[in-house]
């Protein structure tokens, strides 16, 4: 079988660069489409994939298979073996090197055949919390890798016992993690195996959580703590303690607060304020991952932030907070809540002002903003349960202005 290789340079997304040449007959099942940048490169989910130029952009055509998000996976980590780099999944398919993602992988698919994207940074590494080829001191160019990663696929599609591969690889397996589903919803557990159809098997005190699809997230294991120094936030040894104290407890409140509203989100029986809570929980923990992932000299731990606030603020209108019915127990978790984003706040605002380094100052005082807002928004949600008839207006208008 000839393999041809689509070599493009600068195109939307190879996603449907491919679409159109299968669609068109001008490529087939083992063809690649290759471009060196993307303007509107594409992740899991519908999030944005940066791809400035120097990265390796490339959707393999395949044949559609139950282990195909597995083998995917399986066929970069080889193909990274192949030059010296250790790498391991977490579940399903994003590749990692301690702990820092190097590439990403989205399966679509056209017609009777999947489209398999595979976006790996060689150059550098477009957000803080990822990493690069180059800067783990490998050499390897993106046309030999993406040969190299051809020949693991096409050898693993022929192989078969791709499960037990796959589960070696798997960095996820033995972890305690955190699977955000599509639906708001998330479960926290210890990751025990995965089944014949790929899915993770997530334990939890109710049972064991087969999982299709989702957002994982690899927690700390207890007693291990988080060191934000170690993805390159720069600052003096002598005050490298003080500041990783700080920032720790900062994710250690914001872990604290997603919890509660993620225990919120669950007690609620009223589909539109499940869907706040959960977007509350979820801007939360990406609180803590730009705090875990805090980069001097980088603004894009804050500009996500931001980003992230504005989402929030946008869903919690789409998501009718009008509409919101009365739970019991309910109140009780939200004034718990208020309680936390207050002592947030205040943390954020002492600490920052105490700091000498202008980023945390700059950072903590965002920050302590957003949990003002989130602090708003809560009481008025509790307001609304005590006075209901008084709340409508005030989270109507007195939200909005805020932000
Ligand atoms: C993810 O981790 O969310 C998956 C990222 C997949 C990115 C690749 S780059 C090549 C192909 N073209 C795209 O638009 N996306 C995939």
């Amino acid at each position: 079988m000839s393999i041809t290789v689509h070599r493009l340079q600068r195109v939307p997304s190879t996603q449907d660069a491919a679409r159109r040449l299968v669609d068109s007959g001008e490529a087939a099942v083992g063809d690649v489409v290759v471009a060196d940048e993307q303007t509107e490169g594409r992740g899991r989910f519908g999030r944005s994939w940066l791809s400035p130029a120097g990265g390796l952009y490339a959707t393999f055509v395949l044949e559609t298979g139950p282990l195909l998000s597995p083998l995917a996976g399986l066929g970069v980590v080889r193909a990274l073996t192949r030059y010296g780099v250790e790498a391991e999944l977490k579940w399903p398919n994003d590749v990692l090197i301690d702990g820092a993602k190097i590439a990403g992988i989205l399966i679509e698919t056209v017609r009777d055949l999947a489209l398999v994207g595979i976006g790996l940074n060689v150059e550098e590494a477009p957000h803080p919390a990822a990493t690069c080829l180059r800067s783990v001191g490998c050499g390897a160019r993106r046309g030999e890798l993406i040969v190299a990663i051809g020949e693991e696929l096409a050898f693993l599609e022929s192989e078969g016992a791709i499960l037990d591969a796959y589960k070696a690889q798997l960095g996820t397996l033995g972890r305690t993690v955190r699977m955000s589903m599509e639906d708001g919803s998330a479960i926290e557990g210890l990751a025990v195996d995965v089944d014949r159809a790929g899915r993770l098997l997530v334990e939890t005190s109710r049972g064991v959580h087969p999982i299709a699809s989702g957002t994982c997230r690899h927690l700390r294991p207890a007693g291990d703590s988080p060191d934000p120094t170690r993805s390159g936030y720069a600052v003096d040894d002598d005050r490298k303690g003080e500041i990783v104290g700080l920032i720790d407890e900062a994710i250690a409140l914001e872990e604290r607060a997603e919890t509660n509203y993620r225990s919120a989100a669950e007690m609620t029986s009223d589909p539109s304020a499940a869907k706040i809570l959960g977007m509350l929980a979820d801007e939360e923990a990406r609180h803590a991952d730009a705090l875990r992932t805090m980069n001097a000299g980088s603004v894009q731990a804050e500009v996500s932030l931001i980003d992230a606030a504005r989402d929030w603020v946008g869903g919690s209108i789409e998501g009718g907070v009008g509409a919101i019915s009365s739970d019991a127990g309910l109140l009780d978790v939200l004034r718990r809540a208020t309680d936390i984003e207050r002592t947030t706040e205040t943390f954020y605002r002492e600490q920052g002002a105490a700091s000498d380094d202008a980023q945390i100052r700059a950072l903590f005082e965002r920050l302590a903003s957003i949990e003002k807002g989130h602090f708003q928004f809560v009481s008025s949600l509790v307001e609304y349960y005590e006075r209901p008839e008084e709340w409508v207006e005030s989270a109507e208008f007195g939200l909005r202005a805020d932000y």
